[in-house]
C-alpha cells in the first residue's frame, strides 16, 4: 500500500539568486519526473536554459518543497521588468501600484499532485513577495490547469507566444494584496 501523503510532511525552504549553483540540479531533476510524458516536446527540452535564465535574475526567488529529504516540487519567478510585464499590454488601465512579480514555474511530481503541496509552494513563494501583483502564463491547451489558477484568484488577461515555438500563453493576473 502507498505511504499516505499529507502536505504536512513536505517540508518548504526558500531560496535566491545565490543559491542557485546549489538547487539547479534539483530543479532539472524534479522537471524530468513532472514532464516526463512531455519530453518530447523541444520547448520542455529547454528548461536548463530557462533555469539559468530565471536564476540569473538578481531578485530571483524559489521554493522547494521536500518530503524525507527528496525534492517533490517547487514554484520560482522573479520581479517583472517595469514597463515589459507580461500583462501590461492587455490591461488598460493598471493600477497605481503595478509592481509585479512574474510567476515562471510551479510543478509538483506526479506522485504529490491533488495533495495540496502545489497550492503551499504557491502560497510560500508569494506572501513574502512584496509587489502588488502577480503574473503566469499557462497553455491554454491546459484547460484545468488554467482553471486551477482561477481558484487562485488570477485571471485571464489576454494571450502572449513569447517564442515561436512556444505555445500561445494564456496570460493570468491577480492581485497579492487585498485592495
Ligand atoms: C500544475 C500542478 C502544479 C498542479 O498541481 P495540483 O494542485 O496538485 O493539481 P492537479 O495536479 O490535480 O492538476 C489540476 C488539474 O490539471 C490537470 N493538469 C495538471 N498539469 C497538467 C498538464 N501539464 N497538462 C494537462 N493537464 C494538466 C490535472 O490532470 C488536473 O485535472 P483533473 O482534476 O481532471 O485530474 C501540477 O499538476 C503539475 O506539476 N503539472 C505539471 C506541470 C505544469 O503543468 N505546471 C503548470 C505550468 S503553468
Amino acid at each position: 500500500m502507498e505511504h499516505p501523503l499529507t502536505t504536512a510532511t513536505v517540508e518548504l525552504r526558500h531560496y535566491g539568486h545565490d543559491d542557485l549553483q546549489q538547487i539547479r540540479q534539483t530543479l532539472l531533476d524534479v522537471h524530468a519526473d513532472a514532464y516526463a510524458d512531455e519530453m518530447d516536446d523541444e520547448f520542455n527540452q529547454r528548461f536548463p536554459w530557462f533555469v539559468d535564465h530565471w536564476g540569473g535574475h538578481p531578485g530571483f526567488a524559489c521554493v522547494i518543497g521536500y518530503e524525507d529529504g527528496q525534492p517533490v516540487g517547487f514554484a520560482y519567478g522573479a520581479p517583472a521588468t517595469p514597463g515589459r510585464e507580461w500583462w501590461r499590454e492587455h490591461v488598460s488601465t493598471p493600477p497605481a501600484d503595478d509592481s509585479t512579480f512574474s510567476l515562471s514555474e510551479l510543478m509538483v511530481r506526479p506522485r504529490w499532485r491533488k495533495t495540496g503541496t502545489a497550492e503551499r509552494l504557491h502560497t510560500a513563494l508569494l506572501e513574502r513577495r512584496p509587489e502588488a501583483l502577480a503574473v503566469l502564463l499557462v497553455d491554454p491547451d491546459h484547460p484545468k490547469v488554467q482553471g486551477l489558477y482561477e481558484t487562485w484568484d488570477y485571471r485571464k488577461v489576454g494571450n502572449r507566444q513569447p517564442f515561436p515555438d512556444s505555445p500561445n500563453f494564456a496570460v493570468m493576473l491577480r492581485e497579492l494584496r487585498p485592495a
